[in-house]
Protein backbone atom coordinates (compact mmCIF):
# COMPACT_ATOMS: atom_id res chain seq x y z
CA UNK A 1 0.00 0.00 0.00
CA UNK A 2 1.48 3.05 -1.13
CA UNK A 3 2.02 5.61 1.95
CA UNK A 4 -0.01 8.90 1.81
CA UNK A 5 2.84 11.14 2.23
CA UNK A 6 0.70 14.07 1.99
CA UNK A 7 -2.07 13.02 4.56
CA UNK A 8 1.31 12.73 7.16
CA UNK A 9 2.87 15.75 6.20
CA UNK A 10 -0.58 17.47 7.06
CA UNK A 11 -1.21 15.92 10.35
CA UNK A 12 2.09 15.76 11.76
CA UNK A 13 4.03 18.83 9.97
CA UNK A 14 7.43 18.22 8.25
CA UNK A 15 10.11 17.95 8.56
CA UNK A 16 8.98 14.09 9.50
CA UNK A 17 10.74 10.62 9.09
CA UNK A 18 8.38 7.57 7.95
CA UNK A 19 9.41 4.52 8.44
CA UNK A 20 7.76 1.47 6.92
CA UNK A 21 7.64 -1.47 9.29
CA UNK A 22 6.37 -3.49 6.77
CA UNK A 23 9.68 -3.22 4.78
CA UNK A 24 11.52 -3.28 7.50
CA UNK A 25 10.33 -7.54 7.88
CA UNK A 26 10.70 -7.70 4.31
CA UNK A 27 14.36 -7.12 4.58
CA UNK A 28 14.69 -8.70 7.23
CA UNK A 29 13.02 -12.00 6.21
CA UNK A 30 14.92 -11.69 2.78
CA UNK A 31 18.54 -12.27 5.28
CA UNK A 32 16.90 -14.90 7.45
CA UNK A 33 15.80 -17.05 4.71
CA UNK A 34 19.21 -16.89 2.76
CA UNK A 35 21.22 -17.94 6.16
CA UNK A 36 18.14 -20.74 6.85
CA UNK A 37 19.44 -24.27 6.98
CA UNK A 38 22.20 -22.87 8.84
CA UNK A 39 22.70 -21.72 12.54
CA UNK A 40 22.00 -18.01 12.50
CA UNK A 41 21.43 -14.58 14.15
CA UNK A 42 20.55 -11.54 12.07
CA UNK A 43 21.84 -9.56 14.22
CA UNK A 44 20.31 -5.51 13.54
CA UNK A 45 22.78 -2.73 14.02
CA UNK A 46 21.36 -0.67 16.35
CA UNK A 47 23.46 2.57 15.59
CA UNK A 48 21.79 2.78 12.03
CA UNK A 49 18.69 3.57 13.48
CA UNK A 50 18.25 3.76 17.01
CA UNK A 51 14.53 3.98 17.57
CA UNK A 52 12.76 2.13 20.25
CA UNK A 53 10.02 1.15 18.16
CA UNK A 54 12.30 -0.01 15.47
CA UNK A 55 14.55 -2.44 17.93
CA UNK A 56 11.33 -3.78 19.31
CA UNK A 57 10.18 -4.54 15.43
CA UNK A 58 13.11 -6.47 15.11
CA UNK A 59 13.50 -8.18 17.94
CA UNK A 60 9.63 -9.02 17.75
CA UNK A 61 10.84 -10.66 14.38
CA UNK A 62 13.29 -12.56 16.23
CA UNK A 63 16.79 -10.38 15.72
CA UNK A 64 19.64 -9.97 17.96
CA UNK A 65 21.42 -6.19 18.27
CA UNK A 66 25.27 -4.94 17.45
CA UNK A 67 25.49 -2.30 19.85
CA UNK A 68 28.33 0.17 20.27
CA UNK A 69 27.78 2.22 23.39
CA UNK A 70 25.69 1.12 26.92
CA UNK A 71 23.49 3.82 25.98
CA UNK A 72 22.61 1.34 22.71
CA UNK A 73 22.89 -1.76 24.98
CA UNK A 74 20.58 0.00 27.59
CA UNK A 75 18.13 0.63 24.00
CA UNK A 76 18.00 -2.82 23.29
CA UNK A 77 17.04 -3.96 26.40
CA UNK A 78 14.44 -1.34 26.61
CA UNK A 79 13.04 -2.39 23.38
CA UNK A 80 12.77 -6.30 24.39
CA UNK A 81 15.91 -8.03 22.11
CA UNK A 82 16.70 -11.37 24.34
CA UNK A 83 19.90 -10.19 26.16
CA UNK A 84 21.44 -13.13 24.91
CA UNK A 85 21.01 -11.97 21.43
CA UNK A 86 22.64 -8.84 21.91
CA UNK A 87 26.39 -7.43 21.71
CA UNK A 88 28.40 -4.55 22.79
CA UNK A 89 31.30 -3.59 19.75
CA UNK A 90 33.11 -0.55 19.55
CA UNK A 91 36.81 0.88 19.49
CA UNK A 92 36.72 2.26 23.13
CA UNK A 93 34.39 1.46 25.99
CA UNK A 94 34.85 2.82 29.52
CA UNK A 95 35.47 0.63 32.41
CA UNK A 96 31.32 1.54 33.89
CA UNK A 97 30.28 0.29 30.30
CA UNK A 98 31.79 -2.92 30.57
CA UNK A 99 30.96 -3.35 33.87
CA UNK A 100 27.41 -2.41 33.03
CA UNK A 101 27.16 -4.76 29.67
CA UNK A 102 28.97 -7.87 31.69
CA UNK A 103 26.22 -7.33 34.63
CA UNK A 104 23.44 -7.51 32.46
CA UNK A 105 24.66 -10.89 31.03
CA UNK A 106 24.83 -9.97 27.10
CA UNK A 107 25.94 -12.28 24.25
CA UNK A 108 29.24 -10.84 24.53
CA UNK A 109 31.56 -8.30 24.41
CA UNK A 110 33.61 -7.49 20.98
CA UNK A 111 37.20 -6.08 21.36
CA UNK A 112 39.11 -4.27 19.16
CA UNK A 113 42.71 -4.08 21.29
CA UNK A 114 45.21 -6.00 23.67
CA UNK A 115 44.76 -2.80 25.91
CA UNK A 116 40.99 -2.84 25.51
CA UNK A 117 40.74 -6.66 26.52
CA UNK A 118 42.88 -5.88 29.72
CA UNK A 119 40.59 -3.95 31.24
CA UNK A 120 37.67 -5.84 30.81
CA UNK A 121 39.58 -8.96 32.20
CA UNK A 122 40.24 -6.53 34.97
CA UNK A 123 36.51 -5.18 35.33
CA UNK A 124 35.27 -9.03 35.09
CA UNK A 125 37.55 -10.38 37.57
CA UNK A 126 36.43 -7.57 39.80
CA UNK A 127 32.81 -8.59 39.13
CA UNK A 128 33.82 -12.46 39.96
CA UNK A 129 32.45 -13.38 36.69
CA UNK A 130 34.44 -14.38 33.46
CA UNK A 131 33.69 -11.99 30.03
CA UNK A 132 32.15 -13.59 26.81
CA UNK A 133 34.45 -11.81 23.97
CA UNK A 134 35.17 -12.09 20.51
CA UNK A 135 38.11 -10.29 19.01
CA UNK A 136 37.38 -7.81 15.68
CA UNK A 137 39.99 -8.88 12.85
CA UNK A 138 41.30 -6.84 10.76
CA UNK A 139 41.44 -8.71 7.57
CA UNK A 140 43.37 -5.71 5.48
CA UNK A 141 41.14 -6.27 2.70
CA UNK A 142 40.19 -2.80 0.58
CA UNK A 143 35.94 -2.59 0.81
CA UNK A 144 35.99 -0.47 -1.90
CA UNK A 145 33.65 2.10 -0.30
CA UNK A 146 33.77 5.70 0.59
CA UNK A 147 36.78 6.10 2.89
CA UNK A 148 35.02 7.74 5.88
CA UNK A 149 33.16 4.50 5.99
CA UNK A 150 35.70 1.65 5.16
CA UNK A 151 37.28 -0.18 8.02
CA UNK A 152 38.69 -3.17 6.93
CA UNK A 153 42.03 -1.90 6.36
CA UNK A 154 45.42 -1.59 8.39
CA UNK A 155 45.25 2.35 8.03
CA UNK A 156 41.78 1.92 9.51
CA UNK A 157 41.97 2.42 13.53
CA UNK A 158 39.34 -1.17 13.25
CA UNK A 159 40.20 -4.59 14.61
CA UNK A 160 43.36 -6.05 15.35
CA UNK A 161 46.01 -7.59 12.89
CA UNK A 162 45.92 -11.55 12.70
CA UNK A 163 49.31 -12.70 14.38
CA UNK A 164 48.10 -10.00 17.21
CA UNK A 165 44.93 -11.79 17.25
CA UNK A 166 45.90 -15.22 17.99
CA UNK A 167 48.23 -13.87 20.97
CA UNK A 168 45.10 -12.25 22.20
CA UNK A 169 42.61 -15.26 21.90
CA UNK A 170 45.77 -17.65 23.50
CA UNK A 171 45.88 -15.26 26.17
CA UNK A 172 42.09 -14.86 26.77
CA UNK A 173 41.96 -18.89 26.46
CA UNK A 174 44.37 -19.25 29.37
CA UNK A 175 42.82 -16.20 31.59
CA UNK A 176 40.34 -17.05 34.83
CA UNK A 177 37.58 -14.55 33.47
CA UNK A 178 37.61 -14.06 29.79
CA UNK A 179 35.75 -16.70 28.04
CA UNK A 180 36.97 -16.52 23.95
CA UNK A 181 33.85 -17.47 22.40
CA UNK A 182 33.65 -15.22 19.26
CA UNK A 183 35.17 -14.15 16.10
CA UNK A 184 34.25 -10.94 14.10
CA UNK A 185 34.94 -8.64 11.29
CA UNK A 186 33.35 -5.68 9.75
CA UNK A 187 35.30 -4.04 6.54
CA UNK A 188 32.92 -1.30 5.78
CA UNK A 189 29.82 -0.38 5.35
CA UNK A 190 27.40 0.23 1.74
CA UNK A 191 29.31 -2.36 0.17
CA UNK A 192 28.37 -3.12 -3.05
CA UNK A 193 30.83 -5.47 -3.85
CA UNK A 194 30.40 -8.97 -2.28
CA UNK A 195 34.33 -9.77 -3.04
CA UNK A 196 36.10 -8.27 -0.27
CA UNK A 197 33.32 -9.30 2.04
CA UNK A 198 33.54 -13.33 0.90
CA UNK A 199 37.65 -12.62 1.03
CA UNK A 200 37.62 -11.20 4.52
CA UNK A 201 35.05 -14.16 5.30
CA UNK A 202 38.11 -16.91 3.71
CA UNK A 203 40.66 -14.92 5.82
CA UNK A 204 38.74 -14.93 9.42
CA UNK A 205 37.54 -18.64 8.85
CA UNK A 206 41.23 -19.97 8.02
CA UNK A 207 42.28 -18.03 11.58
CA UNK A 208 38.69 -19.81 13.22
CA UNK A 209 40.35 -23.39 12.04
CA UNK A 210 43.64 -22.61 13.69
CA UNK A 211 42.30 -21.65 16.76
CA UNK A 212 39.86 -24.26 17.17
CA UNK A 213 42.96 -26.35 16.41
CA UNK A 214 44.57 -25.30 19.57
CA UNK A 215 41.40 -25.54 22.00
CA UNK A 216 39.59 -22.44 21.26
CA UNK A 217 36.18 -22.83 21.24
CA UNK A 218 34.80 -20.47 18.72
CA UNK A 219 31.10 -20.79 18.53
CA UNK A 220 30.11 -16.89 16.80
CA UNK A 221 31.24 -16.21 13.72
CA UNK A 222 30.20 -12.55 13.00
CA UNK A 223 30.45 -11.34 9.88
CA UNK A 224 29.84 -7.79 10.83
CA UNK A 225 27.27 -5.27 8.56
CA UNK A 226 27.76 -3.15 5.59
CA UNK A 227 25.61 -4.54 2.93
CA UNK A 228 25.00 -1.90 0.78
CA UNK A 229 21.21 -0.38 -0.70
CA UNK A 230 20.54 1.14 -3.84
CA UNK A 231 20.79 5.35 -3.51
CA UNK A 232 21.00 5.77 -7.04
CA UNK A 233 22.29 3.00 -9.51
CA UNK A 234 24.28 0.78 -7.13
CA UNK A 235 24.40 -2.53 -8.06
CA UNK A 236 23.86 -4.63 -5.12
CA UNK A 237 24.59 -7.92 -3.39
CA UNK A 238 21.92 -9.87 -2.93
CA UNK A 239 20.66 -12.12 0.53
CA UNK A 240 21.64 -15.01 -1.43
CA UNK A 241 24.80 -14.50 -2.72
CA UNK A 242 25.69 -12.67 0.43
CA UNK A 243 25.15 -16.18 2.38
CA UNK A 244 26.23 -18.48 0.17
CA UNK A 245 29.76 -17.04 0.94
CA UNK A 246 29.60 -16.87 4.20
CA UNK A 247 28.48 -20.09 4.16
CA UNK A 248 31.33 -21.72 1.66
CA UNK A 249 33.96 -19.32 3.67
CA UNK A 250 32.81 -21.22 6.96
CA UNK A 251 32.23 -24.92 5.63
CA UNK A 252 33.04 -27.62 8.07
CA UNK A 253 33.34 -24.65 11.47
CA UNK A 254 30.53 -25.61 14.37
CA UNK A 255 30.17 -21.93 14.64
CA UNK A 256 26.63 -20.13 14.64
CA UNK A 257 26.54 -17.76 11.77
CA UNK A 258 26.35 -13.86 12.55
CA UNK A 259 25.62 -10.43 10.62
CA UNK A 260 25.53 -6.88 12.04
CA UNK A 261 23.43 -5.60 9.12
CA UNK A 262 21.92 -1.63 9.95
CA UNK A 263 21.41 -0.22 6.57
CA UNK A 264 20.37 -2.97 4.73
CA UNK A 265 17.50 -3.46 6.98
CA UNK A 266 15.95 0.06 7.06
CA UNK A 267 17.87 2.11 4.66
CA UNK A 268 15.31 1.50 2.27
CA UNK A 269 12.19 1.67 4.71
CA UNK A 270 12.61 5.84 5.55
CA UNK A 271 11.41 8.76 3.59
CA UNK A 272 12.42 12.29 5.26
CA UNK A 273 9.62 14.54 4.38
CA UNK A 274 9.94 18.52 4.17
CA UNK A 275 7.98 21.27 2.95
CA UNK A 276 9.31 23.99 0.45
CA UNK A 277 9.77 27.39 2.54
CA UNK A 278 10.63 29.41 -0.99
CA UNK A 279 12.97 29.58 -4.24
CA UNK A 280 15.60 31.96 -4.87
CA UNK A 281 18.27 32.99 -7.44
CA UNK A 282 21.42 33.78 -7.03
CA UNK A 283 23.29 35.02 -10.18
CA UNK A 284 22.21 32.08 -12.70
CA UNK A 285 21.83 29.63 -9.90
CA UNK A 286 18.37 28.26 -8.75
CA UNK A 287 18.31 27.39 -4.82
CA UNK A 288 14.94 25.47 -3.32
CA UNK A 289 14.91 26.50 0.73
CA UNK A 290 13.27 23.45 2.61
CA UNK A 291 12.04 22.93 5.83
CA UNK A 292 14.65 20.04 6.25
CA UNK A 293 18.53 20.67 6.67
CA UNK A 294 21.71 18.97 7.39
CA UNK A 295 20.83 18.92 10.81
CA UNK A 296 18.32 16.54 10.04
CA UNK A 297 19.73 14.55 7.44
CA UNK A 298 23.83 14.75 7.75
CA UNK A 299 24.58 11.92 4.83
CA UNK A 300 24.60 14.47 1.98
CA UNK A 301 26.93 16.87 3.51
CA UNK A 302 28.69 14.33 4.85
CA UNK A 303 29.48 11.98 2.38
CA UNK A 304 28.22 13.70 -0.76
CA UNK A 305 25.64 11.04 -0.72
CA UNK A 306 22.84 10.79 -3.25
CA UNK A 307 19.15 10.48 -1.99
CA UNK A 308 16.58 10.18 -4.50
CA UNK A 309 14.10 13.17 -4.48
CA UNK A 310 10.61 13.16 -5.44
CA UNK A 311 8.54 16.69 -5.65
CA UNK A 312 5.14 15.03 -5.09
CA UNK A 313 1.75 16.61 -6.81
CA UNK A 314 3.44 19.08 -9.49
CA UNK A 315 3.14 18.59 -12.78
CA UNK A 316 4.20 21.89 -14.20
CA UNK A 317 6.17 21.37 -17.47
CA UNK A 318 8.88 23.92 -17.22
CA UNK A 319 11.43 22.26 -15.45
CA UNK A 320 15.16 23.10 -14.41
CA UNK A 321 17.82 22.14 -11.93
CA UNK A 322 18.03 23.50 -8.10
CA UNK A 323 19.83 22.63 -5.56
CA UNK A 324 17.67 21.65 -2.76
CA UNK A 325 19.03 23.46 0.64
CA UNK A 326 18.13 24.04 4.15
CA UNK A 327 18.02 27.01 6.79
CA UNK A 328 21.29 26.01 8.22
CA UNK A 329 24.28 28.76 8.35
CA UNK A 330 26.69 26.93 6.26
CA UNK A 331 27.43 26.20 2.70
CA UNK A 332 27.41 22.43 3.13
CA UNK A 333 23.78 22.49 4.12
CA UNK A 334 22.36 20.63 0.98
CA UNK A 335 20.03 17.90 0.82
CA UNK A 336 20.85 17.71 -3.43
CA UNK A 337 22.38 19.31 -6.01
CA UNK A 338 21.50 20.03 -9.61
CA UNK A 339 18.08 18.01 -9.51
CA UNK A 340 15.66 18.68 -12.08
CA UNK A 341 12.39 20.02 -10.56
CA UNK A 342 9.37 22.54 -11.83
CA UNK A 343 8.93 25.81 -9.97
CA UNK A 344 7.70 25.39 -6.81
CA UNK A 345 5.32 27.03 -4.54
CA UNK A 346 5.57 27.36 -0.53
CA UNK A 347 4.47 24.54 1.24
CA UNK A 348 5.16 22.11 -1.36
CA UNK A 349 6.04 18.20 -0.39
CA UNK A 350 9.31 17.07 -1.07
CA UNK A 351 10.40 13.08 -0.32
CA UNK A 352 13.94 12.66 0.33
CA UNK A 353 14.24 8.63 -0.24
CA UNK A 354 16.48 5.94 1.42
CA UNK A 355 16.35 7.86 4.48
CA UNK A 356 15.94 5.53 7.02
CA UNK A 357 19.43 4.37 8.48
CA UNK A 358 22.02 7.10 9.64
CA UNK A 359 19.36 9.73 8.69
CA UNK A 360 17.88 10.48 12.34
CA UNK A 361 20.33 8.66 14.78
CA UNK A 362 23.35 11.50 13.01
CA UNK A 363 20.46 14.14 13.47
CA UNK A 364 21.87 17.41 15.78
CA UNK A 365 20.47 20.08 17.34
CA UNK A 366 22.93 22.46 15.35
CA UNK A 367 21.23 26.35 15.02
CA UNK A 368 18.93 25.31 17.92
CA UNK A 369 16.53 22.87 15.60
CA UNK A 370 14.46 20.66 17.52
CA UNK A 371 14.85 16.99 16.18
CA UNK A 372 11.89 15.56 13.77
CA UNK A 373 9.45 13.61 14.54
CA UNK A 374 9.36 9.98 13.82
CA UNK A 375 6.36 8.09 12.26
CA UNK A 376 6.06 4.36 11.66
CA UNK A 377 3.49 2.80 9.03
CA UNK A 378 2.63 -0.85 8.54
CA UNK A 379 -0.25 -1.91 6.60
CA UNK A 380 -1.70 1.19 5.91
CA UNK A 381 -2.08 2.55 9.58
CA UNK A 382 0.94 5.07 11.11
CA UNK A 383 1.38 5.94 14.47
CA UNK A 384 3.70 7.77 15.99
CA UNK A 385 6.95 6.98 17.62
CA UNK A 386 9.14 10.22 18.71
CA UNK A 387 7.58 13.46 19.57
CA UNK A 388 8.86 16.56 17.38
CA UNK A 389 11.67 18.30 20.20
CA UNK A 390 10.41 21.49 21.46
CA UNK A 391 12.39 23.91 21.99
CA UNK A 392 12.10 23.51 25.97
CA UNK A 393 13.24 19.53 25.17
CA UNK A 394 16.44 21.35 23.88
CA UNK A 395 17.29 23.63 26.76
CA UNK A 396 16.24 21.62 29.53
CA UNK A 397 19.78 20.48 30.59
CA UNK A 398 20.96 24.15 31.10
CA UNK A 399 18.26 25.92 31.99
CA UNK A 400 18.96 25.51 36.05
CA UNK A 401 21.87 27.24 35.92
CA UNK A 402 21.28 30.65 33.77
N1 LIG B 1 28.87 -3.55 12.61
C1 LIG B 1 29.85 -2.67 12.86
C2 LIG B 1 30.98 -3.06 13.70
C3 LIG B 1 29.78 -1.37 12.32
O1 LIG B 1 30.76 -0.51 12.56
C4 LIG B 1 28.67 -1.01 11.51
C5 LIG B 1 28.56 0.33 10.94
C6 LIG B 1 27.67 -1.97 11.28
C7 LIG B 1 27.81 -3.23 11.84
C8 LIG B 1 26.46 -1.68 10.44
O2 LIG B 1 26.82 -1.37 9.16
P1 LIG B 1 25.72 -1.29 7.98
O3 LIG B 1 25.12 -2.67 7.81
O4 LIG B 1 24.70 -0.31 8.37
O5 LIG B 1 26.51 -0.85 6.81
N2 LIG B 1 27.11 6.90 8.92
C9 LIG B 1 27.52 6.14 7.77
C10 LIG B 1 27.64 4.68 8.04
C11 LIG B 1 28.58 4.35 9.20
C12 LIG B 1 28.63 2.89 9.49
C13 LIG B 1 29.36 2.62 10.76
N3 LIG B 1 29.42 1.25 11.14
C14 LIG B 1 26.55 6.45 6.62
O6 LIG B 1 25.63 7.23 6.81
O7 LIG B 1 26.73 5.94 5.51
Amino acid sequence: MPIDFQTLSKKYDTPLYVYDFDRMQGNYQLFKEAFSGEKSLISYAVKANSNLSVIRHFGELGAGADCVSIGEVRRALSAGIERYKIIFSGVGKQDEEIREALTEEILMLNLESEAEMKRVEMVAQALGRPARISIRINPNVDPKTHPYISTGLHENKFGVEIARAKRMYIYAKNAEFLDPIGIHFHIGSQLTDLAPIAEAAQIVADLTRSLKAIGIEIRFFDVGGGVGIRYADETLISPQAYAEAIVKATKGLDVTLMCELGRALVGNTGYLLTSVLYEKQNGGKRFVIVDAAMNDLLRPTLYNADHRITLLDRKDTEISEADIVGPICESGDWLAKAVPLPKTEHNDLIVVHDAGAYGFTMSSNYNTRGRAAEIAVSAGNERMIRQRESFEDQIRLEEAYL
